[in-house]
């Protein structure tokens, strides 16, 4: 039985569980646990779930099969949003949060519309644009002539399914707004943010600060909205310090 502190990672859209993978030398500091949520990576045939709340669901039984009751829960935007969402629902779970590169508002009209025509997209066979639309949101401009992460990040986002990325888009169109529930964290949290993040800018971030007594707030440098590999030797540093406080 490992008594390192559980750490578990919940990726974003339209990615999976090796949006993590330069986080596993963080292994000889805590248990760590990443996964595919259904629709994506190697989850992609599972059938697809009902709004944040589905997602809830799956970060629960990944739990439950590792037997780990409480952890420290990593979430990168989507996994930002299902964790506001955990916290609402089963708050117990969570021993500590870390939310990296995502909001806690609701998507405003645009967005929502935004949403709404990625979905209808997918359902005209269109997939392949939404993505390349998609994509260069994603990375900070140096990482955008990374061609190693630019590999990465398309290998994420081939590997959804088309009911996966409807699902997850449906999702976040529907997600209610998180800011009324920041006052109500009372665990130690974490907040990362890519200084070149477009997506979930740093504004967003530091709202997320100002709502969370007593969280922190660190800016990873060189770095869009998916820090975890585009700067993973910043992101690490900082969990590192994060997990020996907690
Ligand atoms: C994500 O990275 O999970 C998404 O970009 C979040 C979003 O589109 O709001």
């Amino acid at each position: 039985m490992s008594h390192r502190l559980p750490l578990v990672f919940v990726h974003g859209f339209p990615l999976d569980r090796t949006l993590f993978a330069d986080q596993e030398e963080l292994s000889d500091v805590a248990r760590l646990l990443s996964f595919d949520l259904p629709g994506f990576g190697a989850a992609a045939n599972l059938p697809p779930v009902a709004g944040m709340a589905g997602y809830v669901d799956a970060v629960t039984a990944a739990l439950d099969a590792a037997r780990i009751e409480r952890a420290v829960l990593c979430g990168l935007s989507m996994g930002g949003y299902i964790l506001f969402e955990l916290w609402r629902r089963c708050p117990e779970r969570a021993a500590a949060l870390i939310l990296c590169d995502t909001r806690a508002e609701a998507d405003p009209p645009e967005g929502k519309r935004a949403r709404l025509e990625g979905i209808a997209k997918v359902r005209a066979g269109e997939r392949a644009e939404l993505i390349a639309g998609y994509l260069p949101k994603l990375l900070g401009p140096a990482s955008l002539q990374r061609e190693e992460v630019m590999a990465r990040v398309r290998a994420m986002s081939a590997a959804a399914s088309d009911q996966g990325i409807v699902a997850a888009l449906q999702a976040m169109h529907d997600r209610p707004d998180s800011t009324l529930t920041l006052a109500s964290i009372r665990v130690p949290t974490l907040i990362l943010v890519g200084e070149e993040d477009s997506l979930t800018p740093p504004a967003a971030a530091r709202a997320i600060q100002a709502g969370i007594a007593g969280s922190e707030l660190q800016e990873i440098p060189g770095a869009g909205h998916l820090t975890t590999i585009e700067n993973p030797s910043a992101v690490n540093a900082a969990l590192r310090g994060f997990l020996a406080r907690v």
